[in-house]
């Protein structure tokens, strides 16, 4: 039997130049490990059951009777067999994408001039969302007791938890949320957790929903995912968020119908194939991303010594510290000159500077391309 039954290690970087989307398709002669999307083919229960959708021509309404997709019913069977989290479906609304919904829940639970905390670096369209929606962002440390310091002076009206981590790859643990949880309590402070990498740990990390942690914690939390993330969907627009907050659930029933759109059959179909029939491929590729996660920090004692690199408890995600370049704030002109496409840390906000962040969700062979092109081989 292959060793490599989903094709995820055998491609090389020509194959990869030709992937479609916008990550290797935007400047087609650069190396890409920029935007957050993964190298690696759809898991095939995905992709049978979009052929078997256009097969059948399946393009009409939906008939879904409870006005629930099935791939919000998806979501709600793979929080309780995943992670023992018993969520309320009918605080259900299914959105178009993950930002959307930590836009909205921003939005709906804070009003301009608030507060709104977060841990820097952050996942930059969070940090554009600020002035965007005239909020101030207010910056949590990333030990926990100081975090609490922070949101008993500073009082935001929300905290937006990226939960695990972008760009760090760090996973909150069940003492650190409790503690947030508290606070926020405390502190009539509502959460927003964006999980839309939790499916993406690494022994012996354990995602904890936020609002898994208590009943307080549910009522405080609206929950954002998708699939999107885990299994390469980004491009099929859907998502999902767990209005928790009986304010947050109210406004945005009182929205007319239709105002925030309605899921698409494609991306719903492809949800439930994920999270019902995605799982040996997703343990696949969490075998491949283990072994390129620990790879990198060879690769990059081979060819970039002295950048610092922890590999990440969550996420495809590699966040490297380049300050022993001499490069400056913005190393990642350095590597663009060298043929590499990064995400530059600057755009992170506060703790980006010097950094790059560099995407493991491709082949061990086009990642031992990408970093030694970094380091000008
Ligand atoms: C933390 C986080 N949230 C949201 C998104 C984007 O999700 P969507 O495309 O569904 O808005 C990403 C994409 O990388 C992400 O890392």
């Amino acid at each position: 039997m292959s060793t490599d039954p989903f094709g995820l290690r055998s491609f090389d970087v020509d194959v990869a130049r030709t992937r479609p989307g916008v990550k290797w398709q935007r400047e087609p002669h650069m190396l890409a490990s920029w935007v957050a999307d993964m190298d690696f083919p759809v898991a095939p229960a995905i992709t049978e059951r979009l052929r078997a959708l256009v097969d059948r021509g399946v393009f009409g309404y939906p008939n879904w009777p409870d006005g629930l997709s099935p791939a919000a019913h998806a979501f709600a069977a793979r929080m309780e067999r995943r992670h023992g989290w018993e969520l309320d479906a009918s605080r259900l609304h299914e959105l178009a994408d993950v930002v959307q919904g930590v836009r909205m829940a921003i939005g709906m639970l804070s009003s301009p001039g608030d507060g709104v905390a977060l841990h820097l670096p952050a996942y930059h369209p969070f940090l554009y969302t600020m002035p965007m929606m005239d909020r101030r962002p207010i910056s949590l440390p990333a030990a926990v007791d100081a975090a609490v310091e922070v949101i008993a002076t500073e009082r935001p009206a929300v905290m937006i938890l990226c939960h695990p981590h972008n760009p760090t790859g760090r996973v909150f643990t069940r003492d650190e949320l409790q503690q947030l949880a508290d606070a926020a309590e405390e502190y009539d402070v509502w959460v927003i957790s964006d999980e839309v990498h939790s499916d993406l740990l690494y022994a012996p990390a354990r995602h904890i929903p936020f609002a898994a942690v208590s009943d307080a914690a549910a009522r405080r939390c609206a929950t954002v995912t998708s699939a999107s993330k885990a299994f390469n969907l980004a491009g099929l627009r859907w998502a999902v968020l767990h209005a928790g907050p009986d304010v947050l659930d109210a406004a945005i029933r009182e929205h007319p119908s239709h105002w925030f759109g309605a899921p698409n059959q494609f991306g719903v179909e492809a949800t439930v194939a994920a999270w019902e029939d995605g799982d040996a491929w997703l343990t696949a590729v969490l075998d491949v991303l283990d072994e390129n996660r620990h790879a990198l920090s060879d690769l990059l004692a081979r060819h970039l010594p002295g950048v610092g690199y922890t590999p990440p408890e969550a996420t495809y995600l590699a966040w490297l510290d380049c300050s022993c370049l001499g490069a400056g704030d913005e190393p990642y002109e350095l590597f663009r000159s060298r043929g590499v496409e990064l995400s530059p840390g600057p755009q992170f906000g506060d703790g980006g500077d010097a950094h790059v962040r560099l995407n493991l969700a491709t082949s061990p062979v086009v990642l031992a391309s990408v970093v030694a092109a970094m380091g000008g081989a």
